[in-house]
């Protein structure tokens, strides 16, 4: 398996949308595909969202908002079902984490996640992201998320202060 990350195109939209739709927690939020598609179309050129593929098969995306806090908002990140447990979603978070520190010179990543998605809470651990919060009642009444961070140093450290 030989995995390119590049940013999203056009025609990428539906399996983006499909994996999406499809997976827990936007399943249990009823995110519909005419929504998830929005959210594609309101990001395409904008090298907001990068895409996995392998064999000309796109496996999964990841999307940012930049700039939030001194750091890279991680907005969404999925992988289809199929290509899970990889390394792919691993990837993506490296090919995000090295433009955040080297193309954009900030100096930290962060990202929400449902306090019920224990999968994607162990995924981010083990890529060395730090729960530093949980935002009560965020999604709905009830659908906590917590606040995942991870740091590569200071703000001064990067000179972004002045
Ligand atoms: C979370 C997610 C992006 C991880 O991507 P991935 O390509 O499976 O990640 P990796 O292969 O790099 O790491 C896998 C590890 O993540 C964890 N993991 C997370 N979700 C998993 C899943 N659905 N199945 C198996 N392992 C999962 C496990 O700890 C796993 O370790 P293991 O392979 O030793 O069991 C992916 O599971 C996914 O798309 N989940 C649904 C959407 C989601 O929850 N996104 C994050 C919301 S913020």
């Amino acid at each position: 398996m030989v995995i390119t990350i590049r940013e999203l195109e056009e025609k990428d939209i539906p399996s983006c949308v499909e994996m999406t739709i499809t997976s827990f927690p936007w399943t249990a939020y009823g995110l519909t595909a005419g929504q998830a598609t929005k959210f594609f179309l309101e990001r395409l050129s904008k090298q907001l969202v990068f895409v996995a593929e392998n064999e000309g098969e796109v496996v999964g995306f990841i999307a940012l908002k930049k700039n939030v806090l001194f750091a890279n908002y991680i907005r969404r990140l999925v992988v289809s079902e199929k290509h899970r447990s990889l390394g792919i979603g691993s990837k993506l978070l490296t090919f995000v984490e090295e433009l955040t520190l080297k193309e954009d010179h900030l100096p930290n990543v962060f990202l929400l996640t449902s306090t019920q998605n224990l999968r994607a809470i162990t995924f981010y651990l083990r890529n060395n992201y730090q729960i530093i919060g949980k935002i009560k009642d965020f999604v709905d009444t009830g659908l906590d998320e917590y606040i995942l961070w991870k740091s590569f140093g200071t703000i001064n450290g990067l000179g972004k202060y002045h």
